[in-house]
């Protein structure tokens, strides 16, 4: 009988290994062991911060079925005790943990190796991202300064929209705390590359997995400027193929969101690509050569400071970033084209940080 009640300890122990909050925290009130479980995989620390929304939960489950992950964190501001309970019960070795609320924000972010951000608001019908800048911009700075504090070594992946004014948010923000790498914070641009290879495979009749349509520039509207001229596999579209390319990969969001018809905004296509691009980070922090995706980073390949070209990820960050390459007459112009909206949008991040609006009482 006691041999019985002592399996059941251990039983409880493991279970609330996956599912506990921060030290004095229980969220199902079971006994805790140490921080890694034992059977958890080698591996590296992931946090997922807005885990209970559209694009967290299923993100959430792509990493915790990632080899390369050991633990995953998941913080939201709601339900993410219900996501914890549920993922907690699928049978891969990533052990997961559920942190609610600003007050755990900490122990959610310590010691982690990749943090990836898809907190705030989707867009509704009729939506820019950038209406989305009054909620997600403060988010976003509360998120970073977090960052900043708990784990400032860390690989930080931001979705969250506007993605154009939210990663000079996060570089800011870095900067004021005193710890900015920008070889370590990313806007992820991967799903404008999952769109163009998808939809460049149906023109060419391929399988999208053997397409690779570079797009630079940024993350909303004209600023995402696929560079059709440089496809893999080399082909030649006509100039309708390119106009129906470029219009169908710049308002790919929208078409989600207006089919969506006000419930959110992609979530499953962002999720994969997002899972896609962090398992290039987890890739690269585990020191293998040659990973390279395209991501809006800190750069000096235009005159502006932010702009999404192809970059070389290794261990320490970002180590090469790649010229825009040679460009035909039609895409030189989308770049002179988009310029301009994107400063716009990266000054206006740089601006809320530095001359924060006034806090609604
Ligand atoms: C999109 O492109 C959600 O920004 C995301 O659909």
């Amino acid at each position: 009988m006691e041999e019985a009640n002592a399996r059941a300890q251990v039983r409880m122990a493991r279970i609330a290994s996956h599912m506990r909050a921060p030290e004095g925290n229980s969220m199902v009130g079971l006994e805790r062991e140490p921080t890694r479980a034992r059977g958890a995989a080698p591996g590296f620390k992931v946090a997922v911060l807005g885990a209970a929304g559209g694009i967290g939960q299923p993100l959430s489950l792509l990493m915790k079925m990632h080899p390369l992950v050991s633990t995953l964190h998941l913080y939201d501001v709601f339900n993410t005790p219900g996501v914890v309970a549920d993922l907690s019960h699928t049978n891969t070795s990533a052990v997961v943990r559920g942190f609610l609320g600003n007050d755990q924000l900490g122990p959610a972010l310590t010691g982690m190796d990749l943090v990836i951000i898809p907190a705030g608001v989707p867009r509704k019908p009729g939506m820019t991202r950038d209406d989305l800048f009054n909620i997600n911009a403060g988010i976003v700075r509360t998120l970073i300064e977090g960052c900043a504090k708990h784990c400032p070594r860390a690989f930080i992946n931001i979705i969250s929209n506007p993605v154009n004014s939210t990663v000079p948010i996060a570089a800011e923000v870095l900067k004021l705390a005193g710890v900015y790498d920008p070889k370590r914070l990313f806007g992820v641009t991967t799903l404008d590359v999952v769109r163009a290879n998808t939809f460049v495979a149906e023109v060419i009749g391929v399988d999208p997995k053997t397409v690779d349509v570079p797009v630079l520039g940024g993350h909303a509207g004209i600023t995402i400027l696929p560079i059709l001229s440089q496809v893999t596999p080399q082909f030649t579209f006509t100039d309708k193929e390119v106009a129906y390319l470029t219009n169908r990969i710049q308002n790919g969001g929208t078409e989600v969101v207006e089919a969506k018809a006000g419930t959110g905004s992609a979530t499953l296509s962002m999720a994969y690509a997002a899972a896609e691009f962090a398992q290039s980070c987890l890739r690269a922090l585990q020191g293998e050569s040659g990973i390279i995706e395209c991501a809006y980073v800190a750069s000096e390949v235009t005159e502006l400071p932010f702009f999404a070209t192809k970059v070389r990820i290794g261990r320490e960050g970002i180590e090469e970033i790649f010229p825009v390459g040679p460009l035909n007459h039609h895409e030189r112009e989308g770049i002179e084209k988009l310029k301009p909206e994107l400063r716009q949008s990266i000054e206006k991040g740089v601006n809320f940080v530095h001359n924060p609006p006034p806090k609604k009482s």
